[in-house]
């Protein structure tokens, strides 16, 4: 009895836990989407690396050359129901090292057969910058030797694409897209990646965690009360029997 009792005030205290938790996210994702609205950097030509985590999410200009020979798929990706992958091109940047670069979606057609566009010569790139993604418990282990990834390990992706004696720096941009949706379509017609657009996406279940609980803990109180008052009621009812 003191157990169930005591359900009602746990999973409230989850709930409160978790509003708490809400709050945080929402002002860190305003932090982002202010400093996704900052002009682009122009990367260093040699990235201090422990620095990154301070400019994730900021947009960044690039300019170099497509090393096309070690350019990786990243699968399965959907893109509006579409099935496709990401392709992620080391950028030979002038006078600089080489970063990774995922220049964005194409569709299964030219994904497998590799017939995605391949820029030759100087590019420039517009992106943001980020880092190795969470991978959840499905997401398969890479094979890179058979040129399978399910989830950007950048480290492992700067070691495909040369590594540190090619002058390959584990630095990972994801290309952005700021066309129209014609314009995408268009590109995915003829097999050239359409990258993201410049927003925040991270996610935020809390909330619905937040009514959850919070949902929970109505819920066993409600049930807990029942209990109380039907245990008073037998109780009522069976004193008679026993005078
Ligand atoms: C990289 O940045 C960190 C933190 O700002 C600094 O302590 C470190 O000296 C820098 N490393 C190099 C090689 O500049
Ligand atoms: C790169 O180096 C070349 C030759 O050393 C120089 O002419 C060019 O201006 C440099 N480019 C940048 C962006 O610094």
């Amino acid at each position: 009895m003191l157990l169930v009792g005591f359900i009602p005030f746990f999973t409230f205290a989850l709930g409160t836990w978790q509003l708490h938790r809400l709050q945080w996210k929402i002002a860190l994702i305003d932090e982002l989407e202010e400093k996704l609205q900052l002009q682009p950097l122009s990367l260093p030509s040699k990235i201090n690396l422990s620095v990154i985590p301070d400019f994730v999410f900021r947009k960044v200009s690039l300019r170099g050359k497509w090393d096309h020979a070690h350019s990786m798929l990243l699968v399965p990706r959907v893109r509006e129901g579409m099935h496709g992958a990401h392709v992620v091109t080391p950028l030979i940047r002038e006078n600089g090292s080489t970063i990774l670069v995922d220049r964005g979606f194409v569709s299964k057609e030219f994904a497998l057969d590799s017939t995605y566009q391949q820029e030759e010569g100087e590019v420039e790139v517009l992106g943001m910058l980020r880092t190795s993604q969470p991978r959840n418990n499905f997401t398969p282990n890479n094979v890179p030797e058979e040129g399978k990834w399910y989830w950007t390990d950048v480290d492992a992706m700067a070691e495909y694409a040369g590594g540190e004696r090619e002058g390959v720096q584990p630095v990972f941009v994801e290309q952005i897209f700021e066309g129209h949706a014609g314009e995408a379509g268009t590109r995915l017609s003829k097999g050239i990646p359409v990258g993201r657009a410049a927003t925040i996406d991270l996610r935020n279940s809390h909330l619905s965690y937040v009514v959850t609980w919070y949902a929970l803990s109505g819920l066993t109180a409600f049930m807990f009360a029942r209990l109380l008052v039907n245990k008073k009621h037998s109780v009522g009812r069976k004193m008679p029997r026993f005078n």
